[in-house]
């Protein structure tokens, strides 16, 4: 049982590297005996703003291993589309308001859990508000659980962390490269976040490589330096991928859209993209590597990100990264859902 109850989890900073390592020996023995009952009769309410595959399968079945349950709500679609900006009149799309619809949630389910990230069709300085999962946050009267937005993805972090402790050993202190990759869209960067964020937290040496113009949020930046050096890691930045590729033990490779052309016409961000396309993965950069783990939190495109080849090599920890989403997941709706151990220096212990 987790030495704590956590009212949400939005972001790696969450948790200290101790409760990080707390909530992976959890997961790991959830992985070894899957089955429990101690969530029977609760349930978890996931709201979707997004599509998802993973997020979506291995909460639903995380919480059915765990004797409780989900109900899945994907708004504009099998529910009302919801309003989050205060002070309007809501003469639009939007047939209801978060203030009422998070407040209703938290009578019915235990722990909501909220996926909402943007398109980058609007200025940065907006969409790093997060302004759907505050207003979750602020209305609730049960935790949150972040499921993607505009910054983190702090479930697929928790995940990544584990399959490198697996893969590679803890603490690992052999570099790893986060890679930015070509795309034909802007995805959202909230999983490079919370990689990087986990992975200077364990203390390792990251590469963080992208072309100039792909830089990450800047608070972002300050927090992963931060992390890093309290634990004895390092985050350097490389402008070319070539460059951060020797003697790297993994790779972490993820499209990510530019916060300088957010809310710029298609038509120009699609022009700064033109110019880098010789950003995929192929397999000759993961022979230039040492022993190259592969790592991506799909969906990938193959050919487009990342070649075909390299996704179907044995370098590829693709598929053990999202089984390790259903193992961390279970981890934490227990660290969530229930009350915590006793603590046996309290006065209160024999009670
Ligand atoms: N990695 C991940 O979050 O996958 P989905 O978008 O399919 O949930």
């Amino acid at each position: 049982m987790f030495s704590r109850v956590l009212r949400s989890f939005l972001s790696p900073e969450d948790l200290t590297l101790a409760e990080t390592n707390e909530l992976l020996d959890i997961a790991l023995e959830l992985k070894r005996n899957p089955l429990r009952y101690d969530l029977a009769g609760k349930t978890l309410a996931s709201v979707y703003f997004n599509p998802s595959l993973r997020t979506r399968t291995s909460f639903d079945v995380a919480m059915y291993q765990l004797g409780g349950a989900t109900t899945t709500l994907n708004v504009g679609d099998n529910t009302w589309n919801l309003e989050y900006r205060d002070d309007v009149v809501m003469d639009g799309a939007c047939a209801e308001h978060i203030r009422e619809a998070a407040r209703v949630i938290s009578r019915y389910a235990q722990a909501i859990a909220v996926r909402a990230f943007p398109k980058y069709t609007e200025k940065w300085e907006d969409n790093r508000q997060e302004p759907i999962h505050k207003g979750f946050v602020r209305e609730s009267s049960v935790p949150i659980i972040n499921l993607e937005s505009s910054l983190h993805h702090p479930c697929q972090g928790l995940a990544d962390i584990l399959t490198i402790r697996e893969k590679i050993g803890k603490p690992a202190k052999e570099p790893i490269v986060i890679s930015w990759g070509w795309h034909v869209n802007p995805l959202p960067m909230a999983v490079t976040n919370s990689v990087l964020l986990e992975v200077a937290k364990a203390g390792m040496e990251v590469r963080l490589a992208h072309p100039e113009g792909w830089e990450l949020d800047q608070d972002i930046m300050a927090s992963a330096r931060s992390l890093a050096t309290s634990a004895g890691g390092s985050v350097k930045v490389y402008n070319e991928l070539d460059a951060a590729l020797p003697g790297a033990r993994a790779i972490y490779f993820k499209s990510w859209g530019s916060i300088i052309n957010s809310g710029a016409p298609d038509v120009e961000r699609g022009a700064a993209l033109a110019h880098q396309r010789h950003w995929q993965l192929t397999l000759d950069h993961m022979k230039r590597m040492d022993r190259g783990l592969f790592m991506h939190c799909l969906p990938v495109r193959r050919g487009v990100e990342v070649m075909a080849d390299v996704l179907d090599s044995p370098y590829s920890a693709v598929i053990d990264q999202a089984e390790n989403r259903l193992h961390v997941q279970k981890a934490l709706l227990l660290a969530m859902l229930l009350p915590p151990r006793p603590d046996p220096s309290s006065p209160n212990y024999n009670i």
